[in-house]
């Protein structure tokens, strides 16, 4: 029974304080538009501590879960002692901060059986086989802690599972830039049992939005890759009990360089004769993000997905930015003379010499664009130049290794790499002194 005597010694509040999270609301069509996003203090204390980083230390950058001891803190160099839950806290605590605004917390989801089948630079813990313990130790796991109810109002981005798909369509078979491990990932489909799996139980959490990595315009934009990719992510996007509406929208360019725009080289039947160019469709990745966007809503996609792209790093400013178009007559050397994206060969992915810190986050920049974003972390490597031993499932790739001549995934040409890097997801000051000296917008 209620005291019948003893007086309240405070006033009661005029209205009932909520007991539990109030509900975050049916999903918004861009997750981006009027929220702030979440700064990881890892990197962003890494970010600070450069001579010149405070500029950038307050950008927000993917949280990336790149084995299953990240989801509950490894004290890795990268990712400190802060597994998922202390990351989500973070982000709530961020968010309350933060006025009225929602705010957006990106995570990386980034460990698939077999994962990076064309490259040994990050390719992982788990053995080609190993689906289950991708289903059980990792993404369920994770599925629990996105859905607990104190982080009901985050508006959570999941990045799902960066080189996997379309190296299934380019990196297999008769092709001279086949893999065998890329050909073992196709035959056992782990790479579509995984990705249905995790759009499937992160989708089921109504504050998610499921973005799968869909390559780049230099890896998919060719007529042949275009659209076999959207139909093979369509395939995933229905495995494992997933289905389409699971999937918010997708990402390009994630942790790579290709140009978001190239202003001073228009494709045409010319300029596709260039062997820059060779024959691909596009030549930058906002033409390109917006043209797949289309043929995935083909694939049956929603045509309410959005796209997001990673600028973290094909910024290309600094003195050798050109400042407008060749008028030399020759093709190559025109479009080699006019080009802002400096590399070698677009199929050159690792700690790319001359890259710049490409477009600041910012929100629906453009038509059928949800966001650009920051999800490689600037500064963290792309893979060691060397051989360097480690316990995280970090191999060597010799397209880190700056003398390397290539192969048949960039048309063997040199690597572009910057020398003395770490193994893949460490601090490369070096690297991080360039990307803000090339930096453009500056
Ligand atoms: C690495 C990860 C790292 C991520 C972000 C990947 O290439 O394999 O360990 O967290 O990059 O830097």
């Amino acid at each position: 029974a209620p005291p019948t005597t003893a007086p309240p010694t405070t006033a009661p509040p005029t209205t009932a304080p909520p007991t539990t999270p109030p509900p975050g609301g049916p999903r918004v069509d861009n997750p981006y538009v009027g929220a702030d996003v979440y700064v990881n203090p890892i990197w962003s204390a890494n970010a600070a501590a450069e001579p010149g980083g405070s500029r950038i230390a307050d950008e927000p950058t993917g949280v990336w879960l790149d084995r299953t001891s990240a989801i509950y803190g490894n004290n890795s160099p990268t990712t400190g002692d802060m597994g998922l839950a202390d990351h989500l806290d973070e982000a709530v605590a961020q968010d309350a901060a933060n006025g009225s605004r929602p705010l957006v917390f990106q995570v990386v989801i980034y460990n698939l059986p077999g994962r990076d089948c064309a490259a040994l630079a990050s390719n992982g813990e788990l053995g080609p086989d190993e689906i289950d313990a991708y289903r059980d130790d990792y993404i369920d796991p994770i599925a629990e802690i996105v859905g607990r109810a104190e982080y009901r109002n985050l508006r959570i981005v999941a990045v799902i599972e960066i080189d996997s798909l379309p190296n299934l369509v380019t990196n297999v078979g008769s092709r001279a830039t086949a893999t065998p491990e890329c050909d073992v990932m196709l035959a056992n489909g782990n790479y579509v049992t995984g990705v249905g799996y995790a759009i499937s139980q992160l989708g089921a959490v109504p504050n998610v939005y499921n973005y799968i990595d869909a390559g780049h315009h230099g890896w998919i934009g060719w007529e042949d890759n275009f659209g076999p990719t959207a139909d093979l992510i369509a395939d995933a996007a229905n495995a494992s009990g997933a289905s389409p509406s699971d999937v918010h929208g997708f990402i390009t360019n994630t942790a790579n360089y290709s140009a978001l725009e190239e202003p001073y080289i228009t494709v045409d039947s010319n300029t596709r004769q260039s062997s820059w160019i060779d024959w691909n469709n596009y030549n930058d990745e906002l033409s390109f993000a917006q043209a797949f966007r289309q043929r995935l809503v083909q694939a049956g996609f929603p045509s309410s997905i959005g796209m997001l792209i990673d600028t973290s790093r094909n910024g290309w400013g600094g003195p050798d930015r050109p400042t407008g178009p060749s008028s030399a007559g020759d093709v190559d050397t025109r479009v080699d003379e006019s080009r802002i994206d400096r590399r070698f060969q677009k199929g050159n992915w690792c700690n790319q010499s001359g890259a710049g810190l490409g477009e600041r986050p910012t929100a629906a920049p453009a038509s059928g664009i949800d966001a650009y974003v920051w999800i490689k972390p600037p500064g963290e490597s792309d893979g060691s130049s060397s051989e360097i031993p480690n316990d995280e499932g970090k191999g060597f790739d010799r397209m880190c290794d700056p003398t390397y001549t290539g192969n048949p995934r960039n048309n063997n040409n040199m690597s572009g790499a910057l020398p003395d890097a770490p193994v893949s997801g460490h601090w490369f000051s070096a690297q991080f002194q360039e990307l803000m000296a090339n930096a453009y917008p500056p």
